[in-house]
């Protein structure tokens, strides 16, 4: 972190920005509540990242998809409670703005008034133009993802890295430009190509964050149970586990469980 960032008491869509332009990386990490959201804004991270793999990792869904908007402004609201100095960007679920620009509006103003959260993120290129638009008029900012884009995991088939095709890279190149056109404060691009990425990192003015897209992108996110290997039986390439919470965890708790059995917890000194 720069001297002049340990300064910043918020971290700003603003901020973001300058930071691209002075070329000082943006670190960027999943949270669902209170406890862990403060943990992480105490490590310096600059975004918090409300993900709609709340689903998988909080909920134990298979897919984004069945987590509803009222769950994701319940963990939005637990994790702004933890959080002083980074930016916090909430997923607005599956289904609650594809459909119209006024439902995204609605779903977003939702977000913002009961979680106070500072941005939304959603989806998609071209076809989210309108309702991009429409967020950001009212005065909501508005973080784009595109690439490998789970929600749409059905229409796809399968999680593994997307636009390596010129057709799909193209596309993919256009719709970052949509998205920059109508206001996005920055991009998410998950699981494409890293020659890509740092392509439309370079050709875009506003911060692109990668997963799985390689070093070339202006920052980086991850999942945080994923990070600190919470979840198990998931290895991709582009993971670095600086943790194995899983089984640290486990040994903990295992320990508990035998004191408590054997009798040796809880001691005298334990006790009132
Ligand atoms: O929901 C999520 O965790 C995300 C990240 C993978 C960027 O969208």
């Amino acid at each position: 972190m720069s001297t002049a960032l340990k300064d910043v008491k918020r971290i700003t869509t603003h901020i973001l920005q300058q930071m691209k332009e002075d070329g000082e990386k943006i670190a960027m990490i999943t949270a669902y509540d209170f406890s862990m959201a403060r943990i992480y804004d105490d490590a310096g991270v600059d975004i918090i990242l409300v993900g709609d793999s709340a689903s998988n990792v909080m909920a134990g869904h298979e897919t984004t998809l069945p987590i509803t908007l009222d769950q994701m402004i319940y963990h939005a609201q637990s994790v702004v409670r933890g959080v002083s100095r980074a930016l916090v960007v909430v997923d607005i679920p599956f289904g609650y703005y594809q459909s119209n620009p006024t439902k995204a509006l609605e779903s977003s103003i939702r977000i913002m008034k009961e979680s106070g959260g500072h941005g939304v993120k959603l989806e998609g290129g071209a076809e989210v133009k309108e309702a991009v638009e429409k967020i950001i008029n009212s005065g909501i900012p508005v973080m784009g993802h595109l690439g490998l884009m789970p929600q749409s995991i059905y229409k796809y088939g399968t999680y593994s890295v997307r636009a390596r095709e010129e057709e799909e890279a193209d596309k993919l190149i256009a719709d970052a430009q949509v998205l920059q056109e109508a206001g996005c404060f920055a991009l998410v691009l998950e699981k494409i190509p890293a020659s890509l990425a740092e392509k439309v990192s370079k050709e875009l003015h506003i911060p692109v964050i990668g997963i799985g897209a390689g070093g070339g992108c202006d920052g980086q996110v991850l999942v945080s149970h994923d990070l600190l290997g919470i979840t198990k039986d998931f290895h991709p390439r582009f993971l670095r586990r600086y943790l194995n919470l899983y089984d640290t965890v486990k040994t903990a708790v295992g320990q508990y469980v035998g004191d408590v059995k054997s009798g040796d917890f809880p001691n005298e000194n334990e006790q009132y």
